[in-house]
């Protein structure tokens, strides 16, 4: 890669950096549970801190500061001095918010705060700033792409639409946000707003941004006939999708019926795109290729409300959740990562998928999936080991990352 791209190789060594706060903070509650929270902190805001430092702090800066790296391949065109100026403070900020909205969530979750006299609810506020920063993420970007609208190539289409998804999930965060400043308390409006924001978010701005950015990097996948019409499918079905895990019993028929149908098309676009890059791209790509197939089999299965309600009682939640955010989101990232800057600056990427393969095995005994009969103490000992592995390769990685970054 030319020295353009080397530009942006802080912003991925600091997103990592936060994945090891993050994951670290994944350690703490798997051990946590066994023995015990230090200084008085509470479960729950621990989770909420870790989740938000994932979201916030290393998958959104990760893929954007990939975007810039492959943008100017992607539309011929190099970035003006003044946009990579202004890109690098709104990722600077982005930084600087995440970590103070990840403490606030630590000491208070989405508690108010007392500040001299007032009481504050300092984490969503926290948040909400982080939102603005990524507005003017997307403000700059649609600046330094303005004029391409005749030849936006799949890449470019797929970012455009991960960056409007994410500002549909916004606004079910400042609906989370405006419940918790006025206690509005309706359980089923706090569920749909905030599915629509942690589902859109993930599903609609990862998920399309990442398969965005392996089209950068595969770029005769693009031109397969299923390539646009996957894209037509997912980006129709995607506003919808988040009702599929709202609990089934609490949606009207006819809002479940549009979440099956959005569901269907998700489901299909990405196995559309799933068949296209298997084929097309290099063996890197078949670890985070084999998760994205299981969510996106998963996301086909729940369509169906009887089995949707039968996934709900399994508690897959959380393994729903890191086959995707892991295997497939940070998976991903790291294979691009590793494309665009080479094994000396991106290593372990092999032993990162084995401790992701252990950590995402332990967590099935603490299903209910799991024969009650062989349960007892070890599963969950096992699940808190398998948390350190990870945070081991991503340390190393980091590390080796940092060094190979100094080097002439
Ligand atoms: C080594 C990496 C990771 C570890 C050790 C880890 C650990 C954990 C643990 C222990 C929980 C709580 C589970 C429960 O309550 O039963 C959790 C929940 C969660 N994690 Fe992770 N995780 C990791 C990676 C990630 C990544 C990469 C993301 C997102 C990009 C993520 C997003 C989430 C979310 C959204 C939840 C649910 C939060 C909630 O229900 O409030 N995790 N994780």
């Amino acid at each position: 890669m030319t020295n353009d791209a080397n530009k942006w190789f802080w912003v991925w060594l600091s997103g990592l950096g936060l994945f090891i706060l993050a994951a670290s903070t994944g350690v703490l509650m798997r051990f946590g549970i066994i023995m015990g929270f230090p200084y008085g902190l509470q479960y729950t805001n621990v989770r909420h801190a870790h989740s938000h430092l994932m979201y916030f702090g290393w998958v959104t800066p990760a893929l954007m500061g990939l975007i810039l790296t492959w943008l100017p391949r992607v539309t011929e065109r190099p970035l003006s001095p003044q946009h990579q100026k202004q890109f690098r403070i709104v990722l600077i900020i982005i930084f600087i918010l995440s970590v103070a909205a990840y403490s606030a969530f630590m000491l208070y979750g989405y508690r108010p705060a007392s500040v001299g006299d007032l009481s504050l609810p300092i984490s969503t506020i926290l948040a909400s700033f982080n939102m603005l920063a990524w507005y003017g993420f997307i403000f700059v970007y649609w600046r330094a792409t303005k004029g391409l609208e005749r030849k936006r190539p799949l890449s470019l289409r797929l970012w455009d639409a991960g960056l409007a998804f994410m500002v549909l999930a916004s606004l079910g965060a400042w609906g989370v946000a405006v419940t918790v400043i006025f206690n509005m308390r309706d359980p089923v409006l706090s569920a749909a707003l905030t599915h629509l924001f942690l589902d859109t978010f993930s599903e609609g701005w990862f998920v399309l941004t990442l398969l965005g950015l392996a089209y950068a990097v595969t770029p005769q996948a693009a031109t397969h006939p299923w390539a646009s019409k996957s894209e037509n499918l997912l980006i129709m079905g995607m506003p919808v999708v988040f009702l599929l895990t709202v609990p089934v019993t609490s949606l009207p028929p006819f809002v479940r019926l549009i979440a099956s149908i959005g569901g269907l098309m998700v489901g299909i676009g990405l196995w559309g795109n799933i068949v296209i890059l298997w084929r097309a791209s290099s063996s890197a790509w078949r670890f985070p290729l084999v998760f994205l197939a299981l969510k996106a089999t998963t996301g086909l299965i729940i369509t169906i409300p009887t089995l949707a309600i039968w996934a709900e009682r399994s508690l897959l939640r959380v393994s729903y959740l890191h086959w995707l955010l892991l295997g497939f989101v940070s998976g991903g990232l790291i294979v691009v990562a590793e494309i665009t800057w080479e094994k000396t600056r991106v290593p372990a990427r092999r032993w990162f998928n084995i401790t992701v393969v252990i950590l995402i095995l332990t967590l099935i005994p603490l299903t209910p999936l799991w024969p009650p009969a062989l349960s007892g103490m070890w599963p969950r000992q096992a699940a808190a080991v398998a948390t350190l592995g990870p945070v081991i390769v991503m340390i190393i990685m980091f590390a080796k990352g940092l060094i190979a970054s100094r080097q002439p």
